[in-house]
C-alpha cells in the first residue's frame, strides 16, 4: 500500500523510516519532509504540502491511491484533518478535532480529567487578567505556580513561575501582551508537581490500545536539567521509573479512565495518545496529554518495536488491535538532539553539515534528521533542532554511548548538543 506521513521533523524521519521497512508499503509519501527524508530514496518522497495545507493533503490522497495517512504533528489534527480524511472515506490514523482537544484545550483536559477523577495537578481557570492577578496575590499562594496558555504554543505556553512576580510577568506576557495570541484566551494556573518525568504513549482504536514503552525526554536545554525549555533535547526508552508497578497504575488510573471517558462523552479517541506522567513515588499523574506521538521520544520508542508498525496502524484503524503482534526488542535506546548555536532563542540556519562516511555501516544507529535541507545535493541546517541521532544497545548504558560515538562524526558550525542524556536513566 502507499502510506501518507504529515509532519517534517525527526519524528517523522523516523516515521517514514518504520514505514518503509515493512513489507506492506509500497510507496511513502511524506508532506512536507525534511532533508533526511529527501536523502533516504527507496521507497520515500517528499511532497511539497505543508502539514496544515488540508485539502490539498486530501487531493493527493485520493489522486495517488493513498491507503493509510499517519500524522505526525498536532496543527493538522487541531484542525480537522481526521474528520475531513473520513468523511471523505480515507483511512487515517489520529484523533478528531473533538478528541484532539486532549491536548489543543488544555481547559478541555484539565475539566475533563476532573469530571472523570484522573490525577492530575489541582488547578484554576482564568479568562481576564484582572481575576489572574487576583488570584496570584493571594497570600496563602505557594510557589513554584505553573501558568499555562490553554491553546497549542509549539511547547512554549508554560511558565513555571518560581514567585509571585514571574507569576504576574507570565500573566502580563500572555493576557495584555497576547504573545501566543488567541491561544491565550483562556489560561491555566496549576500546582507544582514534583517526581520525575515519563512519557507513555498508547496505540488505540477508541477502546482496544497497545502500549509502546515509556520514555523520557530532557526538556531543558542545559546539561543537569538547566536553562530554557525546548521542543527536547534527547530522550531514552525504556524509561526504569516506570516499573511495571508503575505502568500498571497507568493503565487502571490514567489511559483506561481516559478512553473510557472520550467514548462515553461522545468523541471516542483514536490514533496515538501521548500521556505527559510526573510520577513521585511510584504515584503517577498527567502533566498533559498530548494527541499524537512525541518527539524527540518517538525516535527511540520506533526503532524498539519489533513487529510490523504499519500493520499495528492498519489494524488499528480496523479495529483489530488485539489481533497483531505489537512485540518489543529486548534493548534500550537513547537519542541525542544536535542542535544550532543559540536555540531554543534566535540561532542561524544555512550552515553546511559535514557527516563522517563510517557512520553508514554503524549498525543499529539511526540519524533521524530534523531541521535540514538540501542544497544542491548537500545537507545544510534548516532549523533549531537540526538532527536527533539514535542508537541501540544491550543496555542503556551501551546505547548512550553509541548515540554519543555517531554524534561526534556528524559537525557544522555551532553544532550544539547536551552531554548528559540518559544520565538519569543510569
Ligand atoms: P506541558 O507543555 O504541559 O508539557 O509543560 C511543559 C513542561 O513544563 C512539562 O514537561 C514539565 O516539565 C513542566 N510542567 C508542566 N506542568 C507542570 C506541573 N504542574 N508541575 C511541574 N512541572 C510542570
Ligand atoms: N517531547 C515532547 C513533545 O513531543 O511534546
Amino acid at each position: 500500500m502507499n502510506v501518507l506521513i504529515i509532519g517534517s521533523g525527526a519524528r517523522e524521519h523516523a516515521l517514514c523510516w518504520a514505514a518503509e521497512r515493512s513489507e506492506r508499503v509500497t510507496v511513502v509519501f511524506v508532506a512536507p519532509g525534511n532533508g533526511g527524508t529527501a536523502l533516504m530514496g527507496g521507497k520515500v518522497r517528499n511532497l511539497p504540502l505543508k502539514a496544515t495545507a488540508l485539502e490539498d493533503l486530501l487531493q493527493f490522497a485520493r489522486e495517488n491511491a493513498v491507503e493509510l495517512t499517519i500524522v505526525g504533528s498536532e496543527q493538522p489534527l487541531e484542525l480537522g484533518i481526521v474528520d475531513l480524511f473520513r468523511s471523505a472515506g480515507h483511512t487515517i490514523v489520529g484523533p478528531t478535532q473533538a478528541a484532539a482537544r486532549l491536548e489543543s484545550s488544555k481547559l478541555f483536559s484539565k475539566d475533563f480529567m476532573e469530571r472523570h477523577r484522573i490525577p492530575t495537578a489541582a488547578y484554576h481557570v482564568f479568562r481576564d487578567a484582572t481575576t489572574a492577578r487576583r488570584y496570584i496575590g493571594q497570600p496563602q499562594n505557594v510557589y513554584p505556580q505553573v501558568i499555562k496558555a490553554s491553546g497549542l504554543c509549539a511547547g512554549k505556553g508554560v511558565f513555571i513561575a518560581i514567585n509571585k512576580e514571574e507569576a504576574l510577568r507570565a500573566v502580563k506576557d500572555i493576557f495584555d501582551d497576547r504573545i501566543f495570541g488567541d491561544a491565550g484566551d483562556e489560561v491555566v494556573i496549576e500546582e507544582f508537581l514534583q517526581g520525575q518525568e515519563a512519557s507513555v504513549f498508547v496505540l488505540t482504536d477508541g477502546i482496544k490500545y497497545r502500549l509502546f514503552l515509556p520514555a523520557q525526554d530532557h526538556k531543558r536545554i542545559g546539561d543537569g536539567d538547566t536553562g530554557k525549555n525546548t521542543g527536547g533535547m534527547g530522550a531514552y526508552a525504556p524509561a526504569p521509573v516506570v516499573t511495571s508497578e508503575v505502568m500498571r497504575r497507568v493503565e487502571d488510573r490514567i489511559i483506561r479512565p481516559t478512553l473510557k471517558g472520550m467514548a462515553d462523552e461522545g468523541y471516542p479517541y483514536t490514533g496515538f495518545l501521548y500521556v505527559g506522567l510526573m510520577i513521585d513515588n511510584g504515584e503517577p499523574s498527567v502533566v498533559e496529554y498530548n494527541a499524537r506521538l512525541g518527539d524527540p521520544e518517538t525516535q527511540v520508542v520506533l526503532p524498539l518495536i519489533k513487529s510490523d508498525f504499519i500493520a499495528a496502524l492498519q489494524a488499528s484503524v480496523d479495529g483489530t488491535l488485539d489481533e497483531v503482534p505489537f512485540e518489543m526488542h529486548e534493548k534500550s535506546a537513547a537519542t541525542v538532539v544536535i542542535a544550532s548555536a543559540g536555540y531554543p532563542d534566535h540561532y542561524e540556519i544555512d550552515k553546511p553539515i559535514t557527516i563522517s562516511p563510517d557512520v553508514a555501516a554503524m549498525e543499529n544507529c539511526y540519524m533521524f534528521h530534523a531541521g535540514t535541507a538540501i542544497r544542491e545535493g548537500q545537507p545544510v541546517t534548516a532549523g533549531g533542532r537540526v538532527f536527533s541521532v539514535t542508537a541501540l544497545g544491550d543496555t542503556l548504558r551501551e546505547s548512550i554511548e553509541r548515540a554519543y560515538r555517531v554524534v561526534e562524526k556528524i559537525s557544522f558550525e555551532g553544532a550544539y548538543y547536551r552531554t548528559d542524556i540518559g544520565a538519569k536513566g543510569l
